[in-house]
């Protein structure tokens, strides 16, 4: 049976999503994930875009040893140069060169002849040659590109080196006939196709993304780029989750393979949603809340006599626990690691023994603790942000009569204790006031939500907040049983990455 290459870009494309930003150890983090996902090709950055994402790619390229580590690259010579700086030391190293081939990004946006674009992409790909075998080239905007002039430059990169070609629907516009016409196209009228992987990379506009990748894989395409629950620019692109699933629920339709362990992806969705701060939707497929739930009577009722009759996936494939065993106050230490192995967390002594004396302290505010419960503690206590100031404890008095009053305490970048208090409109701005009065960095509060993580009234609250500084926005994430709690560790958190990033930038 063929294997279809799985390419993640959540790294990269799905971090270009607005407001997605992530810092190299979140990353880092992701791609760790992503390597016991299996994929066979992780997108780690664009490195000339700014000294972080370099830094992370070469921190992915440094520790990640079995999948493929790509770095992308427009199609010029300082591009090339700092995407293989900063993939060298990885163990399979990988160039992507892209450069726009249709009229209209010719026309308006490059200003250039189509035999110049002709004559750049070979000569960038053959400088990237240079470095490593191993280099895809992307013509942008292809799906909106005459086929003829795709074909012509296909054979040039492939003349100069290309090993993969992949096939950009940059801009969601392409419809599933008429996409897997074009693949077939290049199959067929490219000389020398064989020597290169066709692969195909969509974008979710139209909503089309899954189905003209799948449409692709059909007609001859070996290689799919997507990314973990389809973030990425505008409305994202293909989801990695549905590509694979797909392609094993119907196995008979197909006849392909992918080498994804299937089981790792609900928790790697979990963690690219916290890291990321965008909510999976709960009728999302394969991984949204609502995608094993069965609601109505006759649903049940056939799926207690035998799940087939309404569920075409056992929800233990994508890694989503068939256990509803609920952990309380009285467990101990052990039952507490069994559940996180089955989970898929494998914590060190030390990071295990901080989400346990967490567990205890939520065990006794909370009658019964869920797998969604630990998900939320584990997130919380193991947050990679480096903190520069910490939120030692938050004081808040409201009501319908007196005016919501708060007082914090921080422990400063030299750990000094500093205090403040102030009054707001809510206790949420109470909080957040007295919390701008001791860090002192200006900044706008674009988004705030709250959700409860389970049901019940004892639930664990998690607050995202979004918060604008100088057009850079960056995401905060709290969890705790009291919402306001929750919304003072969000806020820290988002004002700790603004003040990481001040730093790095110097
Ligand atoms: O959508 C696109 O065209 C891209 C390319 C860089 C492959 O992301
Ligand atoms: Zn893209």
């Amino acid at each position: 049976m063929d294997k279809v290459i799985i390419f993640d870009t959540t790294l990269r494309d799905g971090e270009q999503a607005a407001g997605g930003t992530l810092n190299a150890q979140e990353k880092l983090e992701i791609a760790r994930q992503l390597e016991k996902l299996n994929v066979d090709v992780i997108e780690a950055g664009f490195p000339i875009s700014s000294p972080g994402d370099f830094e992370a790619v070469r921190l992915i390229a440094r520790e990640i040893r079995t999948p493929i580590i790509c770095a992308l690259a427009r199609a010029a010579p300082k591009d090339i140069d700092r995407a293989w700086e900063s993939v060298k030391e990885a163990e399979h190293p990988r160039i992507h060169v892209f450069l726009s081939s249709s009229d209209i990004h010719l026309g308006y946006q490059l200003k250039k002849s189509r035999e110049e674009v002709l004559h750049t992409a070979g000569e960038m790909v053959a400088r990237a040659k240079k470095y490593t075998d191993d280099i895809e080239f992307s013509p942008m905007d292809a799906s909106r590109t005459e086929p003829e002039y795709i074909y012509q430059i296909l054979k040039a990169v492939i003349d100069a080196g290309a090993t993969t070609v992949n096939i950009p629907d940059t801009v969601g516009y392409a419809i599933p006939d008429e996409f897997g016409r074009l693949i077939e196209g290049i199959l067929n009228n490219v000389p020398n196709i064989n020597q290169a992987i066709v692969s195909v990379h969509c974008h979710d506009d139209l909503g089309l993304a899954v189905a003209n990748s799948l449409e692709s894989v059909k007609r001859g395409a070996r290689q799919v780029e997507c990314t973990i629950n389809g973030i990425g620019e505008r409305a994202g692109n293909a989801s990695l989750e549905e590509i694979v699933m797909a392609i094993r629920t119907r196995k008979d339709f197909f006849n392909l393979t992918t080498d994804v362990n299937t089981t790792q992806i609900y928790k790697t969705s979990r963690l690219v949603s916290e890291l990321t701060g965008f909510v999976v939707q709960p009728n999302k497929a394969i991984v949204g809340a609502n995608a094993f739930r069965h609601e109505s009577g006759i649903h049940q009722d056939g799926i207690i006599k035998m799940p087939i009759t309404y569920e075409i996936m056992d929800p233990r494939t994508v890694g989503i626990p068939a256990s509803s065993l609920v952990l309380g106050k009285l467990s101990g230490r052990h039952a507490f690691k069994e559940r996180l192995a089955e989970l898929g967390y494998s914590l060190s002594k030390a990071d295990f023994d901080r989400a346990f004396s967490a567990f205890k302290e939520l065990a006794d505010k909370k009658k019964g603790i869920t797998d969604r419960d630990i998900e939320s503690l584990i997130a919380e206590e193991l947050r990679t942000v480096s903190e520069v100031y910490h939120l030692d404890r938050v004081q808040i008095s409201c009501g319908d009569r007196g005016i919501p009053t708060a007082s914090v305490m921080l422990i400063g970048p030299e750990g000094q204790v500093l205090a403040d208090a102030a009054l707001g409109a809510g206790p949420v701005d109470a909080v957040y006031k007295a919390i701008n009065r001791i860090v002192g960095v200006p900044n706008v509060l674009t988004e705030f939500a709250v959700k409860s993580v389970t049901e019940g009234i004892d639930a664990i609250g998690e607050v995202l907040i979004r918060i604008e500084s100088k057009g850079i926005t960056y995401t905060g994430r709290g969890a705790d049983t009291d919402i306001i709690v929750a919304s003072a560790k969000a806020y820290m958190n988002a004002l700790n990455r603004l003040l990481a990033a001040k730093k790095a930038a110097g």
